[in-house]
């Protein structure tokens, strides 16, 4: 694709495929980070239900922070990867102390907290407070190997980093949300690991991997 097309479809294509009904798509950023670390390995469909209980048993930061980190795990019991649980109890105090209980917009000192990488950081400071910054989850990285053709393993290094770049130059000036939002629902219900969906994909006219027959080669997996 163009570089300068590619967000202006994305974000059109959210407007009317998009998922538009999640319980995170709010501009509260305790939320949105709840939310974003519960999905980092977990699918929305699991998260749902834990993310209710949780938000009912803990508000606002200010409730988590205080509490034992005991009462975290029994509500993240379920959703593996405790090390989550942990980080996320820490994250809270860490906010509550470094930050006087307020999220930071800034992606790079989001980036500093526990359990917060660069790109769980960039999605909380656009979905929170509209700053411009990009992520690269799996999704996205999928997205970007069919769509510009790009090579290699997404997990080596020099890649990865040649796939920041390339996300960095894509974001759009204006609605860096609704364009985020819409690569992730891209990712998970068009793009996806097996069987995607070209004959539904706003990006087909111009994918690499789809013009080349390669879609099912992209992205190229972990090598042996
Ligand atoms: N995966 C990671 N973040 C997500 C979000 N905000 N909505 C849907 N899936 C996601």
């Amino acid at each position: 694709p163009t570089l300068n097309r590619f967000a202006a479809t994305l974000v059109e294509w959210q407007r009317h495929h998009g998922r538009h009904d999640l319980p995170w798509q709010t501009r509260d950023a305790y939320r949105v980070w709840l939310s974003e670390i519960m999905l980092q390995q977990t699918q929305v469909d699991t998260v749902i239900p834990y993310y209710g209980r949780f938000l009912a048993r803990f508000p606002d930061l200010p409730s988590l922070a205080a509490a034992p980190v005991e009462n975290v795990l029994t509500l993240w019991s379920g959703l593996g990867y405790y090390a989550r649980a942990r980080n996320l109890h820490k994250c809270a105090q860490a906010v509550m102390v470094r930050h006087g209980g307020v999220f930071p917009a800034s992606p790079a000192l989001l980036a500093e907290l526990p359990g917060i990488g660069r790109s769980t950081a960039a999605a909380i400071s656009a979905f929170a407070y509209g700053t411009r910054a990009a992520i690269l989850d799996g999704n996205v990285k999928r997205v970007l190997a069919r769509a510009f053709g790009i090579e290699g393993f997404p997990g080596n290094r020099k890649v990865e980093d040649a796939m920041w770049a390339l996300a960095d130059s894509l974001l759009p000036e204006h609605d860096v949300d609704i364009y985020t939002q819409a690569q992730m629902d891209l990712g998970a219900t068009v793009c996806t690991r097996g069987r995607p969906a070209c004959g539904r994909c706003p990006l087909a006219d111009s994918c690499v991997a789809l013009r080349d027959g390669r879609v099912a080669e992209l992205p190229t997996p972990r090598p042996k």
